[in-house]
């Protein structure tokens, strides 16, 4: 499964980076906004950066006014995956856009209706937000299920890129049906080297360490 990180800020990315966690980056506007930065500088510096996709998404909500903004973020690098909304102008844009070859990231998905018209508009991922389904008490680990099975169903080869990713538990629920990709934010990408009897262990570790006086170097 690839990791993507969920951020615009620079520094984050690069300390992930160079522990190869990183296969790609997704954006939105919020977290451009949260980066206080330019939205063309600061893709560029993220494309520099990573190898894999980089997500930057278009402002419009129009297919025509889609389609040139994608065109000018494709722009920016070789690795841009345009980022459009699932709305039926996204939709529009997603198959023009694709068909220049460009990658496109469907984004704002919440059901595998919307996620079977991304596929066959050609999407290279597509982004069902699981936290914000929870946040509603509806279940967005099932959704991901969903799209796996009707993707599989009939071999479409879009990713599932599965975003709004607020917990550890969703990041192994994710893997465990098999989403192609998570996008979850440095802290909870981090979050993830956490377990208590590491801790536990560790701590009577290096007691017997002092306790004996174990020295290596
Ligand atoms: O990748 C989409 C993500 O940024 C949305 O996350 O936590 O704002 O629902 P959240």
């Amino acid at each position: 499964m690839k990791f993507f990180v969920d951020t615009a800020d620079v520094a984050a990315i690069a300390e992930l980076n160079d522990l190869g966690m990183v296969d790609g980056v997704t954006t939105n506007p919020s977290l451009i906004k949260k980066s206080g930065r330019d939205i063309l500088e600061v893709t560029k510096e993220i494309c520099a950066l990573v190898e894999g996709p980089v997500s930057a998404e278009v402002v419009a909500t129009e297919a025509e006014q889609m389609i040139a903004e994608g065109r000018k973020l494709a722009e920016i690098a070789d690795n841009i995956a345009v980022k459009v909304p699932l709305t039926w102008d996204g939709l529009k844009a997603c198959k023009v856009l694709s068909d220049e070859g460009k990658m496109v990231n469907v984004t704002l998905c919440f059901s595998a209706n919307q996620a079977l018209l991304a596929a066959k508009a050609g999407a290279t991922f597509i982004s069902p937000f699981i936290g914000r389904l929870d946040d509603i008490n509806l279940d967005g680990m099932q959704l991901i299920e969903d799209i796996r099975t009707v993707y599989d169903n009939y071999g479409f080869e879009t990713e599932i890129l599965a975003a709004s990713i607020r917990t550890a538990n969703h990041v192994a629920e994710s893997a465990r049906i098999g989403a192609d990709v998570i996008t979850a934010p440095p802290s909870v990408i981090k979050s993830l080297a956490m377990h208590p009897l590491t801790d536990k262990g560790l701590d009577a570790f290096l007691k017997d360490i002092a306790d004996a006086g174990i020295k290596i170097l």
